[in-house]
């Protein structure tokens, strides 16, 4: 792995056209309100969207989601309306597995509805951290690619389109076929499942979006290229992760240490997540026993920075 030193060197030879003015802020929002996405009662309505969305304005200045199926909960026509009424927009996201799903249900839906939604859709993402869980190679990730940059053309969208994966993976050669496909690229970092204290949260998420981006404009050269970290956060409770611990607290300082000199940096970045999940199945951790004495949980339920239908966040989401 190249060194902290040599990276923020090659890193800081590109920035400048992107330090001039701060990232944009947006937040990665749950569609679902149970796992069985076949049940209608399950899934979000655009009345529920439509507040979530409000809600997010109001309280952080935000007006981007992401998102990550354009199929699921028959997601397109619920959401995008919300979006229109609220003037949000939406970096949206494909589900690249199975090759069966993405082609009878992911493609059709976008070819649908994306011609009367341009102004609403920011950006398109085929895969989320596809390369990383090995469900596809970066060759099979780039045809989908552009399989979606032709949809994209024939709606007459100007938006550019892409992939998410972790920062590891974005750091890997066999990435590259990926990353030359791609005009928009969202690296995910997590301090916290680096197992990082909260004293070296910030320098490890730098270190690993610097890799990323390092890496991807080496690929990428002369050719101009949208880029976010696609997920970054640190959870208010569940189970510790080696030396990363949950809580309200320690999500609030990597909020102000962490996500927002990024955004100061000049990089876009999209938080996950809105709001807390609290269907989501979450493991019991082996061994682990909470303060209570109780076996801890994991942490995927809480990553919100609002609580399931709060309207207060859970800690100060300004950036001084
Ligand atoms: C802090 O983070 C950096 C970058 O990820 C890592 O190289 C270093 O080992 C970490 N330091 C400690 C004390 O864990």
């Amino acid at each position: 792995m190249p060194s902290l030193i040599t990276v923020a060197k090659a890193t800081l030879l590109a920035l400048p056209a992107l330090a001039s003015a701060a990232g944009q802020l947006g937040f990665s929002l749950g569609f679902a309100k149970g796992l069985d996405h076949k049940i209608e009662a399950n899934c979000k309505t655009t009345a529920e969207f439509t507040s979530e969305l409000e809600l997010i304005k109001k309280v952080t200045g935000s007006n981007i989601i992401r998102l990550y199926t354009t199929s699921d909960c028959n997601l397109l026509p619920r959401v995008l309306p919300a979006l229109k009424k609220t003037n949000s927009k939406v970096v949206l996201g494909m589900w690249s597995q199975t090759d069966e799903h993405f082609q009878k249900n992911e493609v059709p839906a976008l070819e649908k509805y994306l011609p009367e939604y341009k102004d609403q859709v920011i950006g398109v993402t085929v895969g989320s951290e596809a390369l990383y869980r090995k469900e596809e190679t970066a060759e099979q990730l780039s045809k989908k690619i552009l399989q979606v940059k032709e949809i994209v053309k024939k709606a007459g969208a100007d938006i550019p389109v892409g992939f998410a994966d972790t920062w590891n993976l974005l750091i890997l050669d066999s990435a590259n076929p990926a990353i030359e496909a791609s005009d928009l690229i969202l690296a995910n970092a997590f301090s916290y499942w680096q197992g990082q204290t909260m004293a070296n949260a910030t320098h490890s998420f730098f270190d690993d979006i610097m890799q990323a981006l390092a890496h991807i404009q080496k690929v990428k050269g002369a050719t101009p290229f949208e880029f976010w970290v696609g997920e970054t956060n640190w959870p208010t409770d569940g189970a510790s992760f080696e030396n990363s611990v949950p809580s309200v607290e320690n999500a609030a300082t990597y909020w102000k240490e962490a996500i927002c000199p990024m955004l100061k940096w000049g990089v876009n970045v999209f938080v996950f997540e809105a709001f807390d999940e609290p269907h989501k199945e979450s493991a019991q951790v082996e061994g682990k026993k909470g303060k209570d004495g109780k076996v801890e949980e994991n942490v995927e339920k809480y990553w919100g920075v609002f609580e399931e239908g709060a309207t207060k966040p859970k800690f100060d989401l300004t950036c001084l």
